[in-house]
Order: C-alpha cells, then structure tokens, then sequence
C-alpha cells in the first residue's frame, strides 16, 4: 500500500502555518492577480518556495522560464539565482509580462531577467540557433499544453548534461484519468505524459504535488 496523504483544508492550513510566510511583496503579486480572469494560472505560494529552494539547491545559474504570466514563478526563481545568473522568461503577452517585470524590479532582480515577448517556440528556436544550445542548467515549463511536447525537445537540447527541466500541470486537475475529457490541453498532455517516459536521453519522474510535477535529467 501507499502512502499518499489527502490534502484537506485543515491539512493544508497547517502547511501554511508551518511553512516559511509568503513575502509580502509575493502576497502583494498575487492579490494583483487576484484581480485578473485567468488568476488560477499563477502557481501556488508553496510551487513558488518549492522553486526558489530548487533553485538554489542545484545552483542554477542560468535558466528559462517557459510561461510567464504575472511572474510569481519568474519572481521566485530569479530571487534564488547567484549574482550574474540569468533567468529567459518566454511569454507572449505583453499585459501580464508588464506586470512581471515590475515586480522584478520591486525585488530588485530586474537585472536577472532577461524577458522575451513573443511566441515561445520561436524564442527558443531563437535561442539554439544563436548557439545557446548546451548553456542552460534549468528550464521551467507552464505555457500553453498543446507545446508541451516542442518545449521539452527545445529545453533538451538547450540544457547542458545533468540539467534539469521541470514540467508543470501534468495531471491536469485530474483531468488526464477522465476519459471523458477529450479537449485539445488534456488530449495533449496525456501524449505529453507517455511521449518522453521512456526516453533514454533523459532520466525522469514525475511528482503528485501541486498539480503534477514532471522532473527530467538530462543524461
Ligand atoms: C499557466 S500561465 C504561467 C504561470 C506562471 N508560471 C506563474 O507563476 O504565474 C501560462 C502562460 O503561458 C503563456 N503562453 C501561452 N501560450 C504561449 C505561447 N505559445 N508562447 C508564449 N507564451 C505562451 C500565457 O500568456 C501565460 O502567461
């Protein structure tokens, strides 16, 4: 049998309780978000701790950011980067990256960030093709499901050996079991989810925290 705990309400309170307190400047990034349509997208308070320790446990010195958003994720990771580290962060709308790189500045890792607006395909088709390949120790992807698959092939070859690519909402709510559910995002995870398992240029789990999280080493 195993041991899987059942996240309740309670349970979850006490994990905030003894977890480090969100700083305020996080609180005050997800309040802002609060206010958007698309709010559920930004990672939980304890995705971004999980990241920022990551982060600094692997000594990340150079790294993307597929999926930007309002930048609580881009935020916590540049925070955990060492003086002349560098996060890419790949996003395509201009609004919520605005919001992104004000924050940054408020944290004072502005200069951290090196932001690309765009397609996120492209920038980092962009990227290998201005000799990048091999340069990267961590690549974070949480954009749009259906590039799951072009990301992971772009952030293999970005990365050097050893590197590491983390791979967010991989169970979908659920939705990956539900065979009911047969719209594009969870269509393309479920590929996404069976295309790299056995892939012998990576050694991989995949984590049932937050909403699923896949880690990747590159061999
Ligand atoms: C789930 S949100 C990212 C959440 C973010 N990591 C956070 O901490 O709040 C997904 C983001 O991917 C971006 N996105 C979706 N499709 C994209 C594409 N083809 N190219 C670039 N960005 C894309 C969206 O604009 C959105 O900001």
């Amino acid at each position: 049998m195993r041991v899987q705990v059942e996240m309740t309400e309670q349970l979850q309170d006490y994990v905030e309780s003894v977890s480090p307190d969100e700083p305020g400047l996080m609180r005050e990034l997800r309040k802002r978000t609060d206010e958007l349509p698309l709010r559920l997208m930004q990672v939980s308070p304890e995705e971004g701790q999980f990241l920022n320790v990551l982060v600094r446990a692997l000594g990340v010195r150079r790294a993307i950011e597929v999926g930007v958003f309002t930048g609580y994720s881009l935020v916590s990771t540049a925070m955990a980067l060492p003086e002349g580290g560098v996060v890419v962060g790949c996003d395509d709308n201009p609004e919520w990256t605005a919001i992104a790189m004000e924050f940054c500045e408020r944290a004072g890792v502005a200069d951290k960030v090196d932001m690309r607006l765009g397609d996120a395909v492209a920038t980092l088709t962009q990227l290998v093709e201005s000799g990048a390949a091999g340069t990267f120790d961590f690549v974070f992807i949480d954009a749009d499901k259906e590039n799951y698959g072009a990301y992971f092939e772009l952030a293999l070859t970005l990365l050097r050996q050893g590197g590491l690519i983390l791979v967010d909402n991989v169970l979908w709510h659920g939705a990956v079991i539900d065979e009911s559910a047969q719209d594009d995002e969870t269509t393309a995870l479920r590929a996404f989810n069976l295309r790299f398992r056995d892939d012998a240029r990576v050694e991989l789990c995949l984590l049932p925290f937050a909403d699923g999280l896949t880690f990747a080493v590159k061999r």
